[in-house]
């Protein structure tokens, strides 16, 4: 697996450029990703790993009240943001935003209802070890839902992202695109990651590419 400079978490210094750039498609890409999650599961808990700033999770608490999120990152800035995030849109009580790590995740064995992670796969070092960990987590009969990449950037009006930033973050800007052109991103097919999910407990698995972004759909059908 590619090593070398590849950072897993967005490092501080980019962490408001992210979210600027996550905040321009909360109408076109999380609404709609927090509409699909609200139409599955009514109740309980959801588990989203590498939550970034928090959309997701904030749009999904506002459609049901009795769904509540924990979101989790690496990065300190993104989950101060993510919780900043849910005090603006009103919804604090049903969130909980903590730095940790999706290749050791602290919780109990069965205690959450539904997985989810949007962006967060090519990052990892050590995919299949977060596949195991979602496996651990989930109730029996819940579902995991992976999207990478998430049609994040491809929604994107590049012309108003770039009007929205200061002369400091168009340097910074400039950085990170010298940055990932020497380590581009990885970009995961469909047979590498039904590769990677068959080296875990998951048996009842559906994985589609659609308009480049890659869907896992993953469900738990027996206890561990
Ligand atoms: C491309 S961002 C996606 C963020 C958010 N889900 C979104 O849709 O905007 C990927 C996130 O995963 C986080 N991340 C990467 N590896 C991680 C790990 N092992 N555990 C937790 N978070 C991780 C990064 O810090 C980053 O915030």
């Amino acid at each position: 697996m590619k090593r070398g400079l590849t950072l897993e978490r967005i490092p501080d210094p980019f962490a408001s450029l992210y979210e600027k750039a996550t905040r321009l498609v909360i109408e076109s890409y999380y609404r709609g990703l927090a509409q699909e999650v609200v139409g599955f599961l009514q109740t309980g808990r959801i588990l989203d790993l590498g939550t970034g700033p928090g959309y997701l999770p904030v749009e999904i608490v506002k459609r049901s009240p009795a769904l509540t999120v924990v979101g989790i990152d690496l990065s300190r800035s993104l989950i101060k943001m993510a919780r900043r995030n849910a005090m603006n849109a009103g919804v604090p009580g049903q969130l909980h935003f903590e730095v940790g790590n999706a290749n050791r995740l602290r919780f109990s064995d069965e205690s959450f209802d539904m997985v989810l992670s949007t962006g967060m796969l090519h990052m990892l070092r050590d995919p299949v070890a977060v596949l195991r960990e979602c496996y651990r987590v989930l109730r029996c009969g819940r579902e995991a839902w992976f999207f990478d990449p998430a049609r994040v950037s491809s929604q994107i009006d590049k012309k108003k992202w770039r009007a929205s930033l200061s002369l400091l973050e168009r340097f910074m800007y400039l950085v990170f695109s010298f940055y990932l052109r020497l380590d581009p991103p990885k970009r995961y097919h469909e047979s590498r990651v039904t590769d990677m999910i068959r080296a875990t407990p998951f048996k009842d698995f559906r994985v589609v590419e659609k308009h480049g972004e890659l869907e896992l759909r993953l469900k738990k059908d027996r206890a561990i």
